[in-house]
């Protein structure tokens, strides 16, 4: 089946979340785990926007922690699709803490997560290819064929 093909601004997305104590250390430092958590739930908002279907997270590509979150930031997150294959999409993430009171933001962490969609039986399933309109959807979508290429490879090694 043909599928027509999608552009990465249909499903783009961005997330604003405060930061509470509960998602924090005493010292006020926010958990790279709750970072995390939000990575991957934006990451499964813009892959169903594309696929229109059920998706679950395969990878998450090493991330560093780049700058301190603290509890009243706002974490902002700005996802979109880079690279699709059949069943499997990358989505670029990036992250930036907001200081309420300066408004300063801070780039904290980028991340690529690699999310695969399934049918109604659990079965994966093939997602519509991208409409790639820019010279950067172009070379997006490059660099995510690279790094996809990157993880068949590692998989393989077990
Ligand atoms: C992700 C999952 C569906 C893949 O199933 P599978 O039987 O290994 O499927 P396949 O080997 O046929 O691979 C299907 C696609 O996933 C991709 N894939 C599989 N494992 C991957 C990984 N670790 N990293 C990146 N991509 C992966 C394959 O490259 C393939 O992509 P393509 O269809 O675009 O070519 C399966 O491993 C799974 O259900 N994992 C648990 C997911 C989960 O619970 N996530 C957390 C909750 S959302």
């Amino acid at each position: 089946m043909v599928l027509p093909p999608k552009s990465p601004n249909e499903s783009k997305a961005e997330m604003i979340v405060r930061m509470f104590p509960h998602d924090a250390n005493p010292a006020g430092n926010v958990f790279g785990g709750e970072i995390l958590k939000q990575i991957d739930l934006v990451a499964g908002l813009v892959s169903q926007r594309h696929a229109k279907t059920n998706t679950v997270t395969a990878s998450i590509d090493r991330v560093n922690f780049l700058r301190p979150v603290y509890v009243g930031n706002a974490l902002i997150l700005n996802a979109r699709i880079t690279y699709v294959h059949r069943s499997s999409m990358e989505i670029e993430i990036r992250v930036e803490a907001e200081d309420m009171m300066s408004g300063k933001r801070t780039l904290t962490n980028t991340a690529y997560v690699t999310v695969v969609a399934l049918n109604s039986s659990g079965k994966t399933m093939e997602v519509p290819p991208l409409l790639l309109e820019t010279e950067d959807d172009k070379r997006r979508f490059a660099e995510g064929e690279m790094r996809m290429m990157q993880r068949v490879k590692e998989r393989a090694k077990g």
